[in-house]
């Protein structure tokens, strides 16, 4: 065979990509935290912005760090029916805006009265509580708004908003945080305890891959599909949170550890203790992973992240 037919049958062969699945991850999982960390910062008003103290408070909420989660499960869940990544781009800043939100009034003194958030002062320590109340309500308005400008047809806009608010309604988040605030010394049985997990944190999850998915033309078996999936990890997101506040320390936290016992809330821990609640977070990751088995277009990202959400540190 001369040089230009070995080139030609090569060039016929697929491409396979030698670095190893674990590295590919990794390199997608870090463009997709720069890409969500560019759009966060163009779509927050900048801090000289009239109010700035307000605007500041609520760059200083959003920009620290943070796993940003859920923009990592939209854009696996968008990236394996093909959507636009600027469309992406801008659901998952929407998404971490509202989760942001929603943690900053977690921490206010007439909820968990928290000092510490993402390794710093949180917002009503740094600022005061006043601006820590207006700068959640701000990120709230902030996200819905970058859902109405999202780079897609008019009814998909409306079906993302729809999809947010129904994640973050008084049957979602904001119902959860009722809950779990109304439960402090008190014992939930095991059906009130899954119902308040999935409320508080599993709806956000959920919502995250259904909007990434919403994104893209997704047929009804992969919508299915993803909803298994993220109702698993939904689920698991927050026994790992239980878990991980009775056994990892408050530095690598970013958060006070050991606030739920403290505080005598009802947990997973609390409820089964710490090896029953590692397997049912096993469980959870196995079913994650068994709901994709369907699924059509890449799967490998939306695997990496039920492990990653399984195995977390903090
Ligand atoms: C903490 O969420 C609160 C829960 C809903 C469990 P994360 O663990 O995702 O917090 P960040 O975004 O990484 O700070
Ligand atoms: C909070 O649950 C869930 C939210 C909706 C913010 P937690 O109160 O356990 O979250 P952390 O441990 O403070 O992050
Ligand atoms: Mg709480
Ligand atoms: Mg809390
Ligand atoms: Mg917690």
């Amino acid at each position: 065979m001369n040089n230009s037919h070995r080139m030609a049958s090569a060039s016929l062969l697929p491409k396979i990509d030698p670095t190893p699945v674990s590295q590919q991850f990794e390199a997608w999982k870090q463009a997709v935290l720069h890409s969500t960390t560019l759009t966060l910062e163009r779509t927050l008003p900048a801090s000289d912005e009239i109010p700035a103290r307000l605007h500041e408070a609520m760059r200083y909420a959003v920009l620290g760090s943070g796993k940003r989660m859920r923009p990592l499960l939209c854009h696996a869940a968008g990236e394996a029916a093909a959507a636009n990544p600027e469309t992406l781009n801008v659901v998952g800043a929407a998404l971490e805006m509202v989760h942001v939100y929603s943690l900053v009034h977690d921490d206010l003194p007439a909820m968990d009265d928290d000092n510490l958030r993402r390794g710093r002062a949180t917002v009503h320590v740094q600022y005061d509580e006043a601006t820590a109340i207006l700068v959640g309500d701000a990120l709230q308005a902030q996200a819905f708004m970058a859902l109405s400008q999202a780079p897609v047809s008019t009814a998909c806009q409306v079906s993302l908003v729809r999809a947010l608010a129904m994640a973050v309604s008084s049957v979602g988040m904001v119902g959860g945080q009722m809950i779990d605030l109304a439960s402090l010394d008190t014992k939930l049985d095991i059906t009130q305890l899954e119902r308040m997990h999935r409320m508080k944190t599993g709806a956000l999850i959920q919502a995250s891959v259904r909007m990434g998915a919403l994104c893209a033309e997704t047929t009804q078996l992969n919508i299915d599909s993803l909803d298994r999936y993220s109702t698993a990890i939904g689920l698991a997101y927050q026994v790992i949170d239980d878990i991980l506040d009775a056994t990892v320390d408050t530095a690598t936290l970013g958060k006070t550890a050991g606030k739920d016992a403290k505080d005598h809330k009802p947990t997973y821990v609390s409820m089964l203790g710490l090896t029953q609640s590692r397997h049912l977070a096993q469980r959870l990751g196995e079913q994650a992973h068994q709901a994709l088995k369907n699924l059509a277009g890449r799967t490998d990202r939306l695997h990496g992240l039920a492990d990653l959400i399984i195995n977390r540190l903090h």
